[in-house]
């Protein structure tokens, strides 16, 4: 039996977990056609240009930086919420690339991240039993039956508002505002008066002498664009896959597909079937692709996901994005990534410290402890250590405001400060502070 060749929609004669129940077909096909006749979001040419500096990545000359909300809110499209976001993306950045002197590539989990899977299909709200939230390209996080029921509509909202956030994205990371000469203005009033604030604002003292003494020199610094903007991509989990599909267009120039719904996609952990339509869809794409990969993961299923994901073995082409918890990091890890090296398949590794780390705090909030987060990132890095592979990059959940979700850092947030600002849809992110907090520490861990 000869295999049936690719196309965007070959996934559908194939198991897909995690799809809505959409209660009106007839209104998903018209959503859907009115996706497809829209403007891609991002460009084949940015897409290739991700995927050779991801290459750079897999070969242990760069660092992945790739942050972002659980679960982007419909309610929260302000020009101040994106701006918080990208500039503490960008203070880690800096911190990253200067503290351990690799270059960083810029990942925003932005413009799309609207869909979340669900353990269960339901939820008990108390006498109700709802149908669980499922990000708001689908339904609404409001627990009454009519907000959480899925709407179709959503994938178009979530078109529109993925593409508000990439419009002001492209204008803030090439327009002025990330130039190297604005350092000190991403430190905002609550992370100034910290250590963590206190600590950054040291390098940005230092990085202003340097361009003193660079244009001292006679370095003609207005002319150097690398000093004035960055290369910023987007990403999200590529889970509705009626949305990637209509988003999916072939590249004139190459003849190859390409989703279009953002620079890069990964597989969740819950979707990462070998023969399910998740990892059938994006084998078939050209973008740099992601795919988590949690405790369950045995090496074998590792290499076939390497063997279906990236049988050309381009570097850039995939990542894998391990999420373990602190306690098990260090056992798990290192038989994935001997096994990796030793069949020669390029991959990037970058580790999510906080899918692992997740429970309910005694006042019923869902929290991670800071400690847990830096327990497992020190446990990947010592086993890419043992291994003799690059640990490549790490994947947060963060949000520019000062919210109160994640415990401890050097802000202290104990659990009976959860409740003060815990405004995510999904799950619990880093407040500004911590996540720059972390971002010095992983400094350290690269330089040793
Ligand atoms: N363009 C370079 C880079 O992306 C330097 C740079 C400019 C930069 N603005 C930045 C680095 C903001 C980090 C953050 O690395
Ligand atoms: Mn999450």
């Amino acid at each position: 039996m000869t295999p049936v060749a690719w196309t965007p929609q070959r996934w559908r004669s194939r198991p897909a977990d995690q799809q809505p129940d959409w209660p009106d077909l007839g209104q998903l096909d018209a959503a859907r056609k009115e996706l497809a006749g829209r403007p891609p979001l991002v460009f084949a040419g940015e897409v290739r240009h991700l995927t050779e500096q991801l290459g750079e990545v897999a070969s242990g000359r760069a660092f992945l930086l790739q942050a972002g909300d659980c679960a982007e809110s419909f309610d929260d499209l302000s020009a101040d919420a994106i701006r918080d976001k990208l500039r503490v993306i960008l203070q880690m950045a800096v911190v990253l690339t200067y503290g351990a002197g690799v270059p960083v590539v810029k990942v925003g989990r932005m413009a799309g991240q609207f869909a979340k899977p669900r353990s269960s299909p339901t939820e008990a709200v108390g006498d109700l039993t709802l149908p669980a939230f499922r990000g708001h390209m689908v339904n609404d996080d409001a627990p009454t039956t009519a907000g959480r029921q899925p709407d179709p509509g959503r994938l178009l909202t979530a078109y529109n508002h993925a593409a508000a956030t990439l419009n002001l994205v492209r204008a803030f990371t090439k327009g002025g505002f990330a130039d190297l000469s604005q350092v000190h203005s991403w430190n905002q009033q609550f992370v100034a008066s910290s250590d963590e604030g206190r600590r950054y604002e040291q390098i940005a003292a230092e990085i202003d002498g340097a361009l003193r003494f660079m244009a001292a020199c006679g370095i003609d610094l207005g002319a150097e664009q690398s000093l004035h903007q960055v290369d910023f991509f987007t990403s999200h989990e590529a889970l509705i896959l009626d949305y990637e599909e209509a988003l999916t267009r072939c590249d004139s120039l190459t003849g190859d597909w390409y989703d279009c719904s953002a620079h890069t996609l990964w597989i969740g952990e819950r979707t990462r079937a070998i023969d399910g339509a998740h990892v059938d869809f994006l084998s078939g794409v050209r973008n740099p692709i992601g795919c988590k990969i949690g405790p369950s993961a045995t090496v074998d299923e590792v290499l076939e996901l390497c063997r279906r994901l990236n049988p050309d073995r381009i570097p850039g082409r995939l990542t894998f994005v391990t999420r373990m918890g602190a306690t098990r990091a260090g056992d798990l890890l290192p038989p994935l990534f001997a096994a990796v090296a030793n069949a020669g398949t390029p991959v990037v590794w970058t580790c999510d410290p906080m899918h692992g780390n997740t429970f309910t705090s005694a006042g019923g909030q869902k929290t991670r402890r800071f400690d847990d987060i830096l327990t497992e990132l020190r446990a990947f890095f010592a086993a890419h250590r043992a291994v003799g592979t690059w640990p490549g990059g790490i994947h947060v959940e963060l949000t520019g405001s000062d919210v109160t979700e994640c415990l401890g850092g050097d802000g202290q947030i104990g659990e009976d400060q959860l409740h003060l600002r815990y405004t995510t849809t999904c799950d619990p992110r880093l407040n500004a502070r911590q996540a720059i907090d972390l971002a010095f520490r992983v400094a350290e861990l690269l330089r040793t």
